[in-house]
């Protein structure tokens, strides 16, 4: 007896909730309104990193939603024109400045409500990527770079990629999950050319046997 009455209900009950259920532009729209007052009252540092530009409002849509082949090059294209290089015009630094920035992340500290930047800012590759093989703890988010540079040489052709996929992977890949670290401004050109040498260089413990 409850059994039969209650199926009918069930069935009506998810019917009307359905019907009720924000379309995607709607839950956008909350989770942004929600990002927004979480950050009321923060540092206008971290206030700025809740606004997306508009390469970012592209990326951001829900994957149901593909990008378009003209919005992947719209991406691809403002990535390209973002690039920045050292002033000195060289993108391999020393690999032992680029070892302390691929594992580093203590730059920044939030104390009283204000940023205070206790380090200089770090690259944190290490939480996506493999790099040096004795390292165990590490993230597969991205591709494992363990022996990169034995793999692909030490070209300038191989430099300038990897410059470039580090100061703005989206040139190569658009809304790719790799933070856009230079275009950003989390890490200086300078810097940059220090974390490259890191994988291409062949004394490189990346490199190691
Ligand atoms: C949040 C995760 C994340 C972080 C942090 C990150 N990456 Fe990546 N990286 C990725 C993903 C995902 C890809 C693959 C998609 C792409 O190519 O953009 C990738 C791709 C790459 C590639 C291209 C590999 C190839 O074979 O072409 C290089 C080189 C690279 N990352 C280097 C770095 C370095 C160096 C750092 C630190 C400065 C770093 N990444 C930080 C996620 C990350």
């Amino acid at each position: 007896m409850i059994c039969k009455k209650l199926l009918p209900c069930i069935a009506l009950g998810l019917a009307a909730s359905c019907a009720t259920f924000p379309d995607a532009p709607n839950v956008a729209l909350s989770a942004e309104e929600m990002i927004e007052a979480a950050y009321a009252g923060a540092p206008d540092v971290l206030v700025k990193r809740a606004v997306q530009d508009a390469d970012q409002k592209l990326c951001s849509r829900p994957a149901s939603e593909k990008l378009s082949s003209e919005e992947a090059e719209r991406v691809t294209s403002s990535a390209k024109a973002s690039m920045r290089y050292p002033s000195s015009g060289k993108l391999a630094g020393d690999w032992k400045a680029g070892e302390q920035l691929v594992s580093n992340a203590a730059g920044m500290r939030i104390r009283d409500g204000r940023i205070e930047q206790v380090n200089e800012n770090g690259a944190l590759c290490v939480n996506c990527h493999a790099l040096d093989p004795k390292d165990l703890n590490v993230g597969n988010l991205g591709p494992a770079l363990t022996g990169y540079g034995a793999q692909h040489g030490n070209s300038d052709a191989v430099i300038k990629y990897t410059y470039e996929k580090i100061y703005n992977a989206w040139a190569y890949y658009p809304c790719s999950n790799m933070p856009r670290l230079g275009h950003n401004g989390y890490l200086t050109p300078e810097q940059i050319a220090h974390v490259v040498a890191y994988p291409v260089d062949l004394q490189s413990p990346v490199n190691r046997k």
